[in-house]
């Protein structure tokens, strides 16, 4: 069967991880086009990557005949737009986390993607990391018993675009941006059960100047059998990005540090060109990583991605992945808002970014 022809909305920070990775495991997908309204960035991005086409607007790309499936990295706000029109135009999609930024949205893209017959498949690449795999393989043969706790934390100094500061264009702070993928690894590495409830505490310790949003962020979730997921999550960590787990039952627990876990203990007093996602230097002591995509396990994601497209997997992540994890968000920030726990299914209507339910919570208590 031929190769999945992929093309890519956005040519910053993600659009590269996802042109990268595709390169990365070529026997399944190639990316034939990419797209970005600004000025000169696809056509640049284009020839980083030896991607054939660009295209100014990702309108233009949708109606690229060659195109079967469309990785959208484009700000949270136009998630819910791009995949919309994406399904219309009979592409699969490959949207970036979070899904969207509103339940409304998400029900709307489910829809939409159902209704064209098209795949809406959710990236959180943690399902993939190869190091997170192995610790699930060994919770699912029993190896720590009953489990009754999985933390995961996700923590850095602090986005690198402007528009993830803007919580009108984000929908939120840290939690929104990194909590999204502890949400998510809890809930899949417990069996993807359902969740009773949600508590949250929220604060922004460091950047209130720059940003509304939450710059730090705890979350507890408590599933159906008892179990607890705790989601810790920061913008207020120097030295580079964090992300790890550790899980508890009752015969045994793992932990497992993504990044600084395999990375090569380094002291240099010169320091050199790259260490880590975020790592303002490279001098003194560092924890360079090596292979950081196939380590979180991007390239492994958009190959599983494209033999779903290709009927040879079912996906593991999709739309109704990413509207558990919207849920998720809007119940944290209600319960940060109320200061108590909030109770799952937790449907707020009319809200039009999580982050109000923090900031205002009467709309918390407004009927589902
Ligand atoms: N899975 C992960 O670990 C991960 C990591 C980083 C970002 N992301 C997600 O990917 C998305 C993009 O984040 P980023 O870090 O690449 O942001 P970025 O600011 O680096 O890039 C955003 C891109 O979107 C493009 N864009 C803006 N408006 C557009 C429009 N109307 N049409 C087409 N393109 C448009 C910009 O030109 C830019 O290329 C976000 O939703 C973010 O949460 C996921």
């Amino acid at each position: 069967m031929s190769k999945v022809k992929v093309g890519i909305v956005g040519s910053r920070f993600q659009a590269d991880c996802i042109a990268a990775s595709v390169k990365m495991m070529p026997d399944e997908a190639e990316v034939v086009a990419v797209a970005s309204p600004t000025p000169g960035n696809a056509e640049a991005f284009a020839k980083r990557h030896g991607i054939p086409r660009f295209y100014g607007s990702y309108q233009e790309l949708l109606r690229d005949p060659q195109i079967e499936l469309v990785s959208v990295t484009a700000p949270n706000r136009l998630h819910a737009t791009i995949t919309i029109e994406a399904a219309r135009a009979g592409k699969h999609v490959v949207c970036e986390k979070p899904l969207c930024v509103t339940l409304e949205e998400a029900d709307a893209m489910i829809a939409a993607c159902a209704k064209a017959g098209v795949l809406l498949l959710y990236a959180e690449e943690l399902f993939f990391a190869p190091k997170y795999v192995k610790a699930k393989q060994m919770a699912d043969e029993g190896a720590f018993g009953r489990i009754h706790l999985v933390k995961q934390g996700e923590k850095h100094s602090g986005p690198h675009s402007d528009w993830f500061w803007d919580v009108e264009q984000s929908g939120g702070g840290a939690l929104m941006d990194l909590g999204c993928h502890g949400i998510a690894f809890c809930w899949w590495f417990l069996g993807k059960q359902k969740i009773r409830s949600v508590y949250a505490q929220l604060s922004t310790q460091v950047h209130s100047a720059r940003t509304q949003g939450d710059d730090e962020a705890v979350t507890i979730m408590e599933f159906e059998d008892g179990a607890l997921g705790i989601v810790e999550n920061s913008w207020n960590r120097p030295g580079g990005m964090d992300d790890s787990i550790e899980v508890f039952g009752d015969k045994g627990q793992t932990y497992a540090d993504l990044l600084m876990g395999n990375a090569l203990a380094t002291y240099s007093e010169v320091g050199f060109g790259y260490a880590v996602e975020k790592a303002s230097m490279t001098q003194g002591w560092t924890y360079p990583v090596f292979e950081e995509h196939w380590n979180y396990g991007f390239p492994q994601e958009m190959r599983h991605f494209a033999r779903c497209v290709r009927g040879k997997e079912t996906p593991i992540s999709d739309g109704e992945t990413g509207r558990v994890v919207q849920e998720v968000l809007y119940a944290a920030y209600a319960s940060a808002g109320l200061g108590r726990k909030v109770q799952l299914p937790y449907r707020p209507s009319g809200i039009s970014k999580p982050i109000d339910l923090w900031k205002r919570p009467e709309l918390a208590l407004s009927p589902s």
